[in-house]
């Protein structure tokens, strides 16, 4: 990303190319508007208005209990050497992209923490990205010819501005997810959440492992990232984002975007030699890998001291059956960072997929189903305002109640609890 050949080459291409990227309208906040915003098996929700990650979200009234802290910081007990890592990735995952380093043609924002902010560097935000297909018969289509499955919203030049295109019959909108305690989810083996997923589960609730091929090793391994649990390490979602989110290629995603698939569309956009992220001569890191080691290494939330009514909150969630998706702990194993090995990660989740039902997102990303969604992990649930994939739930107990599918037989359990019961459930999930 830090290419300097090329700029003269961009320069002719896109004349004044940095202030192309100001110049390019964005679009109003908040999803656009499309013709066929219609899902396949659940109609698509519109999401509350994203602001713009430049104005703050201010905290929901009522959350004005204790945050319990500082966020943003390295695990404990890392080396010297460890700390300089965290620093060094904080720097580049704070980096805003320029169009001769790489960024573009078409992109979503400049930088990661321009959707990862809630909290510190790292954090959740009320920030939407929208992905599209088509279902025909019930076949999934990401319409990848036409620039799908995701939406990039700007561009370095108005002209290669992407639209959803009318063929899509599905569009959603997914919310950007916290990354604090990433490092423990990865240091996860891959043997613990498989033999998890073949326990035998009550109320009709079963799990699966996704299984994708992971493009830094070239090995099968167990997804865990993302909505999806569409990848399994952060070094590839971070390869993943830089491409789909900035526009920047890499060794595992060398292919730049095509705007709406308009590959000679795209000769004319790209002037950047890729990929654009590319290890300098006698590194053994390039932007993405730091980045990633930022996310390894940022500190989980840690939970609220407990009170009498986050623990009969906590009795509540285990009996009423949350916990069978949303296990509290799971051990981590092996890891080259000896403060993250064999450590109890307070996650909640399983890290499965699971058939939600109608709260599934209708996008078939394999090897996720379309309505098969990963259990959300819980921690850090207090310094979110918004939730589930599209921001459809503005308090947690809309949240729990829009579960379906797999949770259906525990959120009717929920549903008929006394309201003591499912208030001290809410204030248990405000402490995590
Ligand atoms: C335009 C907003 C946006 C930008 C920019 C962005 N992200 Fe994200 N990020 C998201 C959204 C939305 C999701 C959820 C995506 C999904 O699962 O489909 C996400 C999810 C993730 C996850 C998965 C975490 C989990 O829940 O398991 C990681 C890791 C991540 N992003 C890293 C990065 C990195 C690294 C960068 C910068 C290179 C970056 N992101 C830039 C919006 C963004
Ligand atoms: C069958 C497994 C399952 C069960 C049982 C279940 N959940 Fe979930 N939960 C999920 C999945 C999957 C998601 C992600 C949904 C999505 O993608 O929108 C989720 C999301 C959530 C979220 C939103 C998190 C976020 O990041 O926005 C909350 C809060 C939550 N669950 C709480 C609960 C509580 C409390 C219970 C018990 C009453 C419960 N869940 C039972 C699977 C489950």
């Amino acid at each position: 990303m830090k290419s300097t050949a090329s700029l003269l080459v961009l320069a002719l291409l896109v004349p004044s190319s940095l202030s192309a990227v100001a110049a390019v309208p964005l679009p109003p906040a908040g999803p656009p508007p499309f013709p066929n915003s219609v899902g396949g098996a659940v109609p698509a929700p519109k999401p509350p208005v994203a602001p713009s990650p430049k104005t703050p979200v201010p905290p929901p009234p009522g959350l004005a209990v204790a945050k319990g802290g500082k966020f943003g910081l390295p695990v404990v007990n890392l080396t010297d050497r460890q700390k300089a890592d965290f620093t060094a990735g904080k720097a580049e995952f704070l980096n805003i992209e320029t169009v001769e380093g790489g960024l573009g043609p078409i992109f979503n924002d400049v930088s990661c923490v321009a959707c990862h902010f809630e909290g510190g560097a790292g954090g959740a935000s009320r920030t939407f990205v929208t992905r599209f297909g088509r279902v025909t018969n019930g076949v999934f289509d990401p319409l990848v010819e036409l620039g799908g499955p995701l939406l990039q919203r700007r561009a370095i030049a108005p002209a290669f501005l992407e639209v959803v295109p009318r063929e899509a019959n599905v569009v959603v909108h997914r919310m950007t997810t916290p990354l604090f305690g990433a490092g423990f989810m990865e240091a996860i083996a891959d043997e613990t959440i498989s033999a998890y997923a073949s326990v035998p589960k009550p109320d009709g609730i079963k799990g699966r492992v996704a299984l994708v091929t992971d493009p830094v090793s070239n090995t099968v391994r167990v997804g865990r990232f993302g909505w999806k649990s569409q990848h399994a390490t952060l070094d590839a979602f971070a390869a993943d984002a830089y491409l789909n989110e900035m526009g920047v290629t890499s060794r595992y995603f060398p292919h730049e975007n095509a705007p709406n698939g308009n590959i000679n569309l795209l000769a004319k956009a790209d002037g950047v030699l890729d990929p654009e992220d590319a290890l300098a001569p006698g590194e053994q890191k390039s932007d993405l890998n730091l980045a990633a080691d930022y996310m390894r290494l940022l500190a989980p939330i840690p939970k609220l001291p407990p009170t009498a009514n986050t623990m009969r909150g906590e009795i509540v969630f285990s009996q009423v059956g949350c916990a069978v998706c949303h296990v509290p702990s799971l051990k981590t194993g092996f890891s080259p960072v000896a403060a993250l090995a064999n450590q109890a990660a307070n996650l909640y989740s399983d890290l499965l997929l699971h058939d939600m039902g109608r709260l599934g997102d209708g996008i078939a990303q394999p090897p996720a189903k379309a309505n098969e969604m990963r259990t959300a992990p819980l921690w850090g649930l207090r310094l979110r305002s918004l939730y589930l994939h599209d921001g459809r739930a503005s308090t947690l107990d809309l949240a729990i109640l829009a579960h379906d599918g797999e949770a259906k037989v525990v959120r009717d359990r929920y549903s008929k609890m006394p309201l003591a019961d499912r208030q001290a459930l809410v204030v248990f999930l405000n402490s995590l």
